[in-house]
């Protein structure tokens, strides 16, 4: 009678845990109800990062931007509609790309498993598959089963998206209010190992810097010379210089070796030295091996960031309309 009753709670107790876990993301998501989801988002992703050494580059940064505002529920991939501007379509959306891969994917998903898998999964899948192509293995660990958000808007990214004139106590907050630590916000800095940015984000160092037309002094001073042969004037809006000079497409932990030279881009990117325990993080991540466990493990942080599951939010049809 008494292990009779013991069972029924034992039953009971698992059956609420169950429950529990619908709401969370967890590993291969989709392993029953689409076995081939991951391996159908990886082979889409390589055939293009095989053809494209920018793409990495661009899907990481996507999905960045999709975490950092409303969640990583792809809110990064709506329209504007007539009568709200998305995200996309705010300022610091400058030069988002891959939606193409993305929608190729999301296709694909639909023939094979209509209304299954969400957009925000396949954004946060893609962004580890496009930088893993290269090592030819996963490089990061992505748990599944979020869904897709119904709002986006331009103004919701502006507010959140860190400015690449930050300083450190801006970023520390900006971070911290994603539940991401200092920790976090230095390792992840990490991804401007690869890809490039816009001259007059950064041309300010070199031209202008406190409104007497002088440099940023703590921007390296050759680098600084180089810089400046490729922006020509303050007003050069469509240049793009790479961020990590002469391994823009190598994902590698060089991006600390050049902070330490003052060879950062953004003011943003400086801004990490100019704290103790920041600076101490720096130092940390010239160990290679160090900063791909700790990238790894920022990137599932990231990744977790206000995401809805459960029955919470949709499955889109289409990931650039809401359904
Ligand atoms: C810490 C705050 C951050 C700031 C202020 C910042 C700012 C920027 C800016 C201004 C650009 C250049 C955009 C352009 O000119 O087109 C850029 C590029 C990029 N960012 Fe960040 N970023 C930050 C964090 C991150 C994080 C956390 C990731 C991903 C984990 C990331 C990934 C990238 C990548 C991959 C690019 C290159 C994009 C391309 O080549 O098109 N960034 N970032
Ligand atoms: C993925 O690509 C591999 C190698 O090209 C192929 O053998 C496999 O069938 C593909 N799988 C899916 C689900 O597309
Ligand atoms: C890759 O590039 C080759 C040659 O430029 C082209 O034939 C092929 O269609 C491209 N593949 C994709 C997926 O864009
Ligand atoms: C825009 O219009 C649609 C109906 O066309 C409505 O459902 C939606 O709430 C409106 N969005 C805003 C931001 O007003
Ligand atoms: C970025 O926003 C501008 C308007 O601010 C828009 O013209 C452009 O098409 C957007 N880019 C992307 C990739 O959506
Ligand atoms: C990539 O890894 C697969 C197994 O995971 C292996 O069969 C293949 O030969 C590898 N390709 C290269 C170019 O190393
Ligand atoms: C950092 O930037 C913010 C916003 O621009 C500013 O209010 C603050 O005073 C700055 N902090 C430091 C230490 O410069
Ligand atoms: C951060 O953590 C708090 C407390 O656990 C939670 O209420 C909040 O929703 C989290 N914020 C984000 C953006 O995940
Ligand atoms: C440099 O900044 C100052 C102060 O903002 C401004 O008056 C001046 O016109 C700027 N110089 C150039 C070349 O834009
Ligand atoms: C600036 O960069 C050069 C290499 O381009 C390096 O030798 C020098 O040490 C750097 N300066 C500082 C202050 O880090
Ligand atoms: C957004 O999705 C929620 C469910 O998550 C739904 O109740 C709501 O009607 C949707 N709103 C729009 C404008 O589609």
């Amino acid at each position: 009678m008494a292990s009779a009753k013991l069972f029924l709670i034992l039953v009971l107790v698992s059956w609420v845990l169950g429950l529990g876990h619908c709401g969370e993301l967890r590993k291969n998501f989709y392993k029953t109800t689409c076995r081939q989801a991951e391996q159908i988002v990886q082979n889409i992703t390589w055939k293009h990062a095989a053809n494209n050494s920018a793409l990495p580059a661009k899907l990481l940064r996507m999905h960045f931007h999709d975490c950092f505002v409303r969640g990583c529920d792809a809110s990064v991939l709506l329209d504007s509609v007539a009568n709200n501007t998305a995200e996309k379509d705010a300022i610091p959306n400058l030069s988002l790309a891959g939606f193409d891969v993305i929608d190729e994917i999301k296709t694909q998903l639909e023939k094979s498993c209509p209304g299954v898998v969400s957009c925000a999964d396949i954004v946060t899948l893609a962004a580890r598959d496009s930088v893993s192509f290269k090592f030819n293995r996963s490089m990061w660990e992505v748990l599944t089963g979020r869904r897709d958000g119904n709002i986006s808007r331009a103004s919701e990214a502006l507010a959140n998206i860190p400015s690449p004139f930050s300083n450190f106590t801006t970023l520390k907050q900006s971070f911290a209010s994603k539940n991401l630590t200092v920790q976090d916000l230095v390792v992840l800095s990490g991804a401007h190992t690869i890809g490039v940015g816009h001259c007059n984000l950064f041309s300010n160092r070199l031209y202008n810097f406190t409104g007497k037309g002088d440099a940023d002094p703590s921007l390296n001073s050759t680098y600084a010379t180089f810089l400046k042969t490729k922006c020509q004037s303050l007003s050069d809006t469509t240049t793009t210089v790479e961020m990590d000079p002469g391994s823009s497409v190598t994902f590698d932990n060089d991006y600390f070796t050049s902070l330490k030279l003052q060879k950062g881009m953004f003011q943003s990117d400086a801004a990490l030295l100019t704290n103790k325990g920041s600076s101490n993080i720096v130092n940390e991540m010239l160990r290679s091996g160090k900063f791909f466990t700790e990238f790894s493990q920022s990137m599932k942080k990231m990744g977790a960031i206000g995401v809805l599951t459960g029955s919470s939010g949709e499955i889109r049809k289409k990931c650039n309309v809401a359904n």
